[in-house]
């Protein structure tokens, strides 16, 4: 593995797409200083906020960030931290976030598995994971965000009773979700009837990958697990 592979850690998706001009280009130099947190940093989570937060929030692969803004914003008192290694969605969330003026957001940019590794034991409240990459191709099956060793990363994160959300556009992702969820052991779906799944999570702003996914025809599913 090269040093900087190993840095970034085993993240499969893409790190750049078009060159950034701009507002964002400018974001990225000026703002991300700012917002990023540091691996070392991950270990006092508490501390990278102004205020001791009511508690910690995660967001794993934010895309553009639309989702975080707005449960940042609807939730002051908590502390965000949104990881996203897509340098674009990263800007574009940047751009957003200082003319939002929010306190309680701090963003990392590499491998969300990285991270984990170094947040303390029950330190979050929760952890989302919206629309992961896919991979459908089933020789690239072993690189899904869900998987034995990132669900023991969030088991040990997330407090006993705290919550794991997972919406998906793939139904092959949903049942391949549901099923390692369950072989792992560490959650309960909380799913009682299929409204459950079906209907968005309260305050739910969508996202730019579901407004895609809904225009190619594809339908969400908002799965919801609790810590045991
Ligand atoms: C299909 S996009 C969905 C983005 C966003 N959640 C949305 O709904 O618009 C998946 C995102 O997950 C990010 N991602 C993939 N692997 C990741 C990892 N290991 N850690 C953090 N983010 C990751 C990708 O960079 C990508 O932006």
């Amino acid at each position: 593995m090269t040093e900087d592979k190993e840095r970034r850690g085993a993240f499969y998706g893409r790190r750049i797409g078009k060159s950034l001009r701009g507002a964002q280009q400018d974001a990225m130099v000026r703002l991300l200083p700012r917002y990023r947190l540091s691996l070392d940093e991950g270990a006092t989570p508490t501390a990278l906020f102004p205020h001791t937060p009511e508690g910690l929030w995660l967001e794993i692969g934010f895309g553009g960030g639309e989702h975080l803004l707005s449960h940042a914003a609807r939730r002051p008192g908590f502390g965000f931290i949104g990881v996203e290694p897509f340098i674009n969605g990263m800007a574009r969330m940047l751009v957003d976030l200082e003319k939002a003026g929010l306190a309680n957001i701090r963003l990392f940019d590499m491998d969300a598995a990285l991270l984990l590794d170094r947040l303390p034991d029950g330190c979050l409240e929760g952890a989302d994971l919206f629309y992961p990459d896919p991979w459908p191709k089933r020789r690239h099956w072993k690189r899904r965000f869900v998987r034995a060793d990132n669900l023991d990363r969030l088991a040990r994160v997330i407090r006993r009773g705290g919550t794991f959300r997972v919406a998906s556009d793939v139904p092959h992702y949903v049942g391949w979700t549901l099923a390692e969820v369950r072989a792992h052991g560490a959650f309960r779906w909380t799913a009682e009837t299929a409204d459950d799944w079906r209907t968005p999570y309260p305050h739910w702003p969508g996202t730019r990958y579901e407004a895609w996914a809904m225009d190619c025809g594809r339908t969400p599913t908002y799965l919801t697990f609790k810590r045991t």
